[in-house]
Protein backbone atom coordinates (compact mmCIF):
# COMPACT_ATOMS: atom_id res chain seq x y z
CA UNK A 1 0.00 0.00 0.00
CA UNK A 2 1.27 3.45 -1.30
CA UNK A 3 -0.48 6.86 -0.26
CA UNK A 4 0.55 8.66 -3.33
CA UNK A 5 -1.56 11.96 -4.81
CA UNK A 6 -1.06 11.92 -8.73
CA UNK A 7 -3.27 14.42 -10.72
CA UNK A 8 -3.65 14.98 -14.75
CA UNK A 9 -3.94 18.21 -16.21
CA UNK A 10 -4.07 19.87 -19.40
CA UNK A 11 -6.73 21.51 -21.46
CA UNK A 12 -9.80 20.29 -22.73
CA UNK A 13 -10.22 16.86 -25.07
CA UNK A 14 -6.29 16.26 -24.51
CA UNK A 15 -7.38 12.97 -22.91
CA UNK A 16 -6.69 13.48 -19.59
CA UNK A 17 -10.02 11.04 -18.36
CA UNK A 18 -9.02 8.11 -20.32
CA UNK A 19 -5.40 7.97 -19.25
CA UNK A 20 -6.30 8.38 -15.74
CA UNK A 21 -8.71 5.05 -16.32
CA UNK A 22 -5.83 3.27 -17.81
CA UNK A 23 -3.85 4.51 -14.74
CA UNK A 24 -6.09 3.46 -12.29
CA UNK A 25 -6.85 0.11 -13.82
CA UNK A 26 -2.95 -0.78 -13.72
CA UNK A 27 -2.94 0.16 -10.34
CA UNK A 28 -5.29 -1.59 -9.43
CA UNK A 29 -4.15 -4.85 -10.86
CA UNK A 30 -1.05 -3.86 -9.10
CA UNK A 31 -2.94 -4.51 -5.88
CA UNK A 32 -3.50 -0.78 -5.06
CA UNK A 33 -6.40 0.87 -3.61
CA UNK A 34 -7.31 3.36 -5.78
CA UNK A 35 -9.92 6.66 -5.21
CA UNK A 36 -10.47 7.60 -9.02
CA UNK A 37 -11.73 11.76 -8.20
CA UNK A 38 -11.75 15.04 -9.77
CA UNK A 39 -11.88 18.67 -9.76
CA UNK A 40 -14.70 20.29 -10.03
CA UNK A 41 -17.35 17.76 -8.37
CA UNK A 42 -15.15 15.31 -6.68
CA UNK A 43 -17.96 15.40 -3.59
CA UNK A 44 -21.26 15.76 -2.62
CA UNK A 45 -20.78 19.68 -2.42
CA UNK A 46 -18.89 19.91 -4.97
CA UNK A 47 -21.28 18.56 -7.55
CA UNK A 48 -23.46 21.30 -6.68
CA UNK A 49 -20.45 23.83 -7.16
CA UNK A 50 -20.20 22.08 -10.33
CA UNK A 51 -23.10 22.67 -12.02
CA UNK A 52 -23.05 26.08 -11.02
CA UNK A 53 -19.70 26.89 -12.69
CA UNK A 54 -19.70 25.22 -16.20
CA UNK A 55 -23.45 25.61 -16.44
CA UNK A 56 -24.96 28.92 -14.86
CA UNK A 57 -26.63 31.18 -17.62
CA UNK A 58 -25.13 34.82 -17.36
CA UNK A 59 -22.16 36.02 -15.98
CA UNK A 60 -19.56 34.89 -13.19
CA UNK A 61 -17.10 37.45 -12.24
CA UNK A 62 -13.84 35.98 -12.89
CA UNK A 63 -12.74 36.35 -8.61
CA UNK A 64 -16.17 34.58 -8.04
CA UNK A 65 -15.08 31.91 -10.60
CA UNK A 66 -11.75 31.46 -8.57
CA UNK A 67 -13.15 31.69 -5.41
CA UNK A 68 -16.00 28.74 -6.72
CA UNK A 69 -13.35 26.95 -7.89
CA UNK A 70 -11.00 27.24 -4.65
CA UNK A 71 -14.39 25.85 -2.19
CA UNK A 72 -14.83 23.09 -4.40
CA UNK A 73 -11.16 22.56 -3.95
CA UNK A 74 -11.31 22.94 0.30
CA UNK A 75 -14.06 20.53 0.51
CA UNK A 76 -13.25 18.13 -1.66
CA UNK A 77 -9.11 17.78 -0.36
CA UNK A 78 -10.35 17.89 3.24
CA UNK A 79 -13.41 15.54 2.75
CA UNK A 80 -12.40 12.50 -0.25
CA UNK A 81 -8.72 13.03 -1.03
CA UNK A 82 -6.61 13.58 2.54
CA UNK A 83 -8.67 10.77 4.31
CA UNK A 84 -8.24 8.09 1.57
CA UNK A 85 -4.26 9.63 1.72
CA UNK A 86 -4.25 8.90 5.34
CA UNK A 87 -5.43 5.01 4.74
CA UNK A 88 -2.86 4.67 2.28
CA UNK A 89 -4.77 4.99 -1.06
CA UNK A 90 -3.54 5.99 -4.35
CA UNK A 91 -5.48 9.07 -5.31
CA UNK A 92 -5.78 9.36 -9.07
CA UNK A 93 -6.90 12.91 -10.00
CA UNK A 94 -8.34 14.72 -13.07
CA UNK A 95 -7.24 18.49 -12.68
CA UNK A 96 -6.22 20.40 -9.29
CA UNK A 97 -4.45 23.60 -8.83
CA UNK A 98 -2.76 23.79 -11.80
CA UNK A 99 -5.88 24.07 -13.37
CA UNK A 100 -6.89 26.99 -11.33
CA UNK A 101 -3.32 28.90 -12.32
CA UNK A 102 -3.92 28.20 -16.05
CA UNK A 103 -7.70 28.78 -16.56
CA UNK A 104 -8.40 31.26 -13.57
CA UNK A 105 -5.01 32.84 -13.37
CA UNK A 106 -3.72 32.83 -17.14
CA UNK A 107 -6.98 32.29 -19.00
CA UNK A 108 -8.90 34.45 -17.58
CA UNK A 109 -5.98 36.90 -16.39
CA UNK A 110 -6.08 36.95 -12.57
CA UNK A 111 -2.35 37.35 -10.94
CA UNK A 112 -1.41 33.39 -11.46
CA UNK A 113 0.42 33.82 -8.35
CA UNK A 114 -2.31 34.79 -5.57
CA UNK A 115 -4.60 32.43 -7.43
CA UNK A 116 -1.53 29.87 -6.57
CA UNK A 117 -2.05 31.07 -2.99
CA UNK A 118 -5.44 30.85 -3.10
CA UNK A 119 -5.51 27.15 -4.22
CA UNK A 120 -2.90 26.36 -1.61
CA UNK A 121 -4.83 27.79 1.41
CA UNK A 122 -7.67 25.79 -0.07
CA UNK A 123 -6.04 23.42 -0.01
CA UNK A 124 -3.68 23.55 3.47
CA UNK A 125 -0.34 23.61 1.04
CA UNK A 126 -1.47 19.35 0.05
CA UNK A 127 0.95 18.98 -3.61
CA UNK A 128 0.65 15.78 -6.13
CA UNK A 129 3.38 13.60 -5.56
CA UNK A 130 3.31 13.89 -9.90
CA UNK A 131 1.61 15.72 -12.14
CA UNK A 132 1.04 14.62 -15.80
CA UNK A 133 0.36 16.81 -18.33
CA UNK A 134 -1.19 15.95 -20.99
CA UNK A 135 -0.12 19.33 -23.50
CA UNK A 136 -1.86 19.84 -27.04
CA UNK A 137 -2.55 22.51 -29.27
CA UNK A 138 -5.20 24.67 -29.05
CA UNK A 139 -6.38 23.78 -32.41
CA UNK A 140 -6.08 20.16 -31.90
CA UNK A 141 -7.56 19.91 -28.53
CA UNK A 142 -10.98 21.82 -30.51
CA UNK A 143 -10.85 19.75 -32.72
CA UNK A 144 -11.02 16.54 -30.61
CA UNK A 145 -14.10 18.24 -28.68
CA UNK A 146 -16.22 19.14 -31.66
CA UNK A 147 -15.53 14.99 -32.47
CA UNK A 148 -17.73 14.56 -29.25
CA UNK A 149 -19.71 17.08 -28.08
CA UNK A 150 -22.60 18.95 -29.61
CA UNK A 151 -22.99 21.86 -26.21
CA UNK A 152 -19.62 23.52 -24.74
CA UNK A 153 -19.54 24.32 -20.83
CA UNK A 154 -18.46 28.25 -19.86
CA UNK A 155 -14.80 27.33 -19.91
CA UNK A 156 -14.72 25.18 -23.12
CA UNK A 157 -16.66 27.55 -24.80
CA UNK A 158 -14.43 30.73 -24.30
CA UNK A 159 -12.36 32.14 -27.57
CA UNK A 160 -9.26 30.77 -28.82
CA UNK A 161 -6.73 33.12 -27.34
CA UNK A 162 -8.13 31.72 -23.63
CA UNK A 163 -7.11 28.36 -24.82
CA UNK A 164 -3.71 29.32 -25.79
CA UNK A 165 -2.65 31.06 -22.61
CA UNK A 166 -3.72 28.27 -20.55
CA UNK A 167 -1.55 26.35 -22.46
CA UNK A 168 1.10 28.07 -21.91
CA UNK A 169 0.56 28.75 -18.47
CA UNK A 170 0.69 25.21 -18.05
CA UNK A 171 3.84 24.90 -19.88
CA UNK A 172 5.54 27.23 -17.49
CA UNK A 173 4.18 25.44 -14.51
CA UNK A 174 5.68 22.48 -15.01
CA UNK A 175 9.46 24.11 -16.59
CA UNK A 176 8.94 25.99 -13.10
CA UNK A 177 8.60 22.70 -10.81
CA UNK A 178 10.24 19.53 -13.41
CA UNK A 179 10.22 17.13 -10.55
CA UNK A 180 6.29 17.39 -10.12
CA UNK A 181 5.65 17.60 -13.70
CA UNK A 182 5.65 14.85 -16.54
CA UNK A 183 4.99 16.23 -19.23
CA UNK A 184 3.79 14.40 -22.10
CA UNK A 185 2.67 15.07 -25.61
CA UNK A 186 -1.02 14.31 -26.21
CA UNK A 187 -0.74 13.70 -29.81
CA UNK A 188 1.15 10.25 -29.14
CA UNK A 189 -0.45 7.01 -29.03
CA UNK A 190 -2.68 6.18 -26.26
CA UNK A 191 -0.62 3.28 -25.08
CA UNK A 192 2.88 5.14 -25.03
CA UNK A 193 1.18 8.04 -23.49
CA UNK A 194 0.27 5.37 -20.73
CA UNK A 195 3.08 3.07 -20.33
CA UNK A 196 5.87 6.67 -19.79
CA UNK A 197 3.01 7.37 -16.67
CA UNK A 198 3.10 3.70 -15.58
CA UNK A 199 7.28 4.22 -15.59
CA UNK A 200 6.84 7.30 -13.74
CA UNK A 201 4.37 5.92 -11.30
CA UNK A 202 6.23 2.59 -10.41
CA UNK A 203 9.78 4.57 -9.82
CA UNK A 204 7.44 6.23 -6.99
CA UNK A 205 6.19 3.21 -5.40
CA UNK A 206 9.24 1.31 -5.31
CA UNK A 207 10.53 4.89 -3.98
P1 LIG B 1 -13.50 18.99 -16.56
O1 LIG B 1 -14.21 18.26 -15.48
O2 LIG B 1 -12.13 18.55 -16.91
O3 LIG B 1 -14.40 19.08 -17.84
P2 LIG B 1 -15.09 17.89 -18.67
O4 LIG B 1 -15.66 16.92 -17.68
O5 LIG B 1 -16.12 18.66 -19.43
O6 LIG B 1 -14.00 17.32 -19.50
O7 LIG B 1 -13.37 20.51 -16.10
C1 LIG B 1 -14.37 21.41 -16.30
C2 LIG B 1 -13.81 22.75 -16.68
O8 LIG B 1 -13.37 23.45 -15.52
C3 LIG B 1 -12.62 22.69 -17.63
O9 LIG B 1 -12.92 23.47 -18.78
C4 LIG B 1 -11.49 23.33 -16.87
C5 LIG B 1 -12.16 24.14 -15.82
N1 LIG B 1 -11.41 24.33 -14.55
C6 LIG B 1 -10.97 25.61 -14.20
O10 LIG B 1 -11.18 26.57 -14.96
N2 LIG B 1 -10.33 25.80 -13.01
C7 LIG B 1 -10.10 24.78 -12.13
O11 LIG B 1 -9.52 24.98 -11.04
C8 LIG B 1 -10.57 23.46 -12.51
C9 LIG B 1 -10.35 22.30 -11.57
C10 LIG B 1 -11.21 23.28 -13.73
Amino acid sequence: MTALFLTFEGGDGAGKSTQAELLETWLRERGETVLRTREPGGSDLGLELRDIILHRKGHIAPRAEALLYAADRAHHIATVVRPALERGEVVVQDRYLDSSVAYQGAGRTLNPAEIRSLSLWAAEGLLPDVTVLLDLDESEGRRRLDATRTRYDRLEAEEAAFHQRVREAYLELADAEPERFLVLDARRPREEIAAAIRDRVEELIQG
